[in-house]
């Protein structure tokens, strides 16, 4: 393992980068100094809109809002390090639909990838052109291509005028260079990238009713795209040329900033989703298990995950249905683990991708009784959550990917019970890293570094240091297994009851 980043405020700070991280519920900026420690790290938040049930959306314009915010609060920090400023990274929430008019403002808010209102226009996509063999993947609703679908049948107006389609942080990009562009890793989640050749498909973007006007050109997440315009330099009190990364989506970001670049390398997101990533050395699609096969953010690299849409949203919607806060419900479940609870959780709030690709799916309690509290319920939560990765971790082997140990991030790595049941449950080690900020934004500054410097991946991306190894319970993986076989059988069984 390479030397870790040290990711706390130290010396060396002349040039600086940043990473431009556009979350679903804030922007975050991170500055880093050449040697990689973190200078400062602000967020400005956000709003989301959910205008329909399953409808989600958020206006483009709230980004450029909050990455103002962030940035300025930046400069008030470290005002000395900002203008040092060499290169920009940028991270965002994938698969948006930004739909740009020839003014090059939006025609319409972003549709966000937890948008469920295209099921139908995936399945019409699907029958008009080989998206599953060109891009590598099913088409699902979330991804950007059913989207435009829906909005050439329901807002055939602003179909006709769009002038191009961006994904969130390439409508930031806009604003910071006035390119438009993309990057590999983020175009993977459109449908419409040839994911082996890292190229537009002409075929399946013009079967979506567009044509390649309509698309930005592409480069590597570790190239320049572009650089920073005038004004923000002005504004931000830079001099010279600043290189703006292509960046990455969020996950591909966030494996740069954990050093998931070599190819075998995975990491577990214990986040509002929950992501199993692993980084291949070659594109290995497995469209039956519903595995996004895409690319990586760094050049010649591919990755897969599973993707789970309610991981630690499950035990935040338990927090909300018991009114207890969640740090409390897990904190309950804290020493020895004893094996798994007789009920069982699906974990399907929001519909499910990996394995099932069901947008409409829901979620389940079963095999309740009166010694059923709290504290069970949130067990089997946990355990739902558990089992939903192990369903990622099957169709990834499947798909070529063995997954032995993974590094963990997200919110939900503070709580030791979840760990607990996580290991146990996928029988593999879980390696927490030592505190700090590994994720996309930090992952955006280590590609904005390579833009502007041309420095190597596999040299930048170092992992961080392991301050504990969770190993599976040797004792209860058994137990484990079996209880899982019950759990795959839940979904065929109550699909019909299940559908929203
Ligand atoms: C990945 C996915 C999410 C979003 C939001 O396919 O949909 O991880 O990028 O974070």
């Amino acid at each position: 393992m390479l030397e870790g980043p040290k990711n706390e405020p130290g010396a060396g700070i002349a040039p600086t980068y940043l990473g431009l991280d556009i979350g679903t519920s804030a922007v975050k900026a991170v500055l880093i100094a050449a040697d990689q420690s973190i200078l400062a790290s602000e967020t400005a938040p956000m709003e989301v809109s959910r205008p329909q049930p399953g409808w989600s959306e958020q206006d483009p314009d709230s980004w450029i809002t909050a990455t103002r915010q962030a940035v300025a609060k930046v400069k008030a920090a470290r005002p000395e390090a900002l203008s040092r400023l060499l290169g920009i990274g940028l991270s965002g929430h994938m698969h948006g639909a930004t739909l740009i008019g020839s003014d090059h403002r939006p025609l319409r808010p972003c549709i966000l990838w937890n948008d469920g209102r295209s099921a139908q226009e995936c399945v019409e996509l699907e029958a008009k052109a080989d998206f599953r063999g060109i891009a590598g993947n099913i088409v699902m609703a979330g991804f950007t291509a059913p989207k435009l679908a829906w909005v050439a049948k329901h807002e055939p107006k602003i179909f006709e005028a769009i002038h191009k389609v961006l994904l969130p942080k390439d409508y930031v990009r806009l604003w910071l260079t006035g390119e438009f562009a993309s990057e590999m890793s983020d175009a993977s989640g459109t449908a419409w990238l040839d994911v082996a050749k890292r190229d537009w498909s002409v075929d399946l973007v013009e079967a979506t009713g567009l044509t390649m006007d309509h698309m930005p050109r592409l480069v590597e997440g570790s190239e320049n795209s572009g650089h920073l315009r005038q004004e923000l330099r002005d504004e931000w009190g830079l001099n010279g040329t600043i290189a703006v990364a292509g960046g990455g989506g969020d996950n591909a970001a966030s494996a740069c900033g954990l050093g998931t670049v070599v190819p075998g390398s995975a990491f577990v997101s214990l986040g509002t989703s929950g992501v199993v990533f692993v980084s291949n050395d070659r594109f290995s699609p497995n469209t039956e298990g519903a595995v996004h096969a895409f690319c990586h953010a760094i050049p010649d690299t591919w990755h897969q995950m599973g993707v789970i849409l309610s991981a630690m949203d499950s035990l935040t919607w338990l927090s909300l249905t018991t009114g207890t806060p969640a740090p409390d419900l897990t904190a309950a479940l804290e020493g020895p683990l004893r094996g798994p609870a007789r009920g069982l959780f699906l974990p399907y709030l929001s519909g499910e991708r990996t394995p099932h690709n069901d947008a409409s799916a829901r979620g389940a309690f079963i095999g309740l009784d009166h010694s059923t509290d709290k504290k069970v319920l949130t067990q089997m939560v946990l355990e739902g959550i558990a089992f939903a990765f192990c369903d990622s971790l099957r169709v990834l082997s499947d798909a070529g990917s063995r997954i032995d140990s993974a590094l963990v991030a997200g919110g939900g790595a503070r709580s030791k019970a979840l760990l607990e049941i996580l290991a146990t449950a996928l029988n593999i080690e879980l390696h927490l890293p030592e505190a700090g900020d590994f994720g996309g934004g930090f992952g955006a500054a280590r590609l904005g570094l390579m833009a502007a410097t041309g420095a190597d991946p596999a040299q930048v991306c170092s992992q961080p240091r392991i301050v504990e190894t969770i190993s599976p319970d040797a004792r209860l993986t058994n137990a484990y297994q079996d209880k899982y076989q019950s759990y795959r059988a839940l979904y065929p069984a109550l699909k019909p009851l299940l559908n929203a």
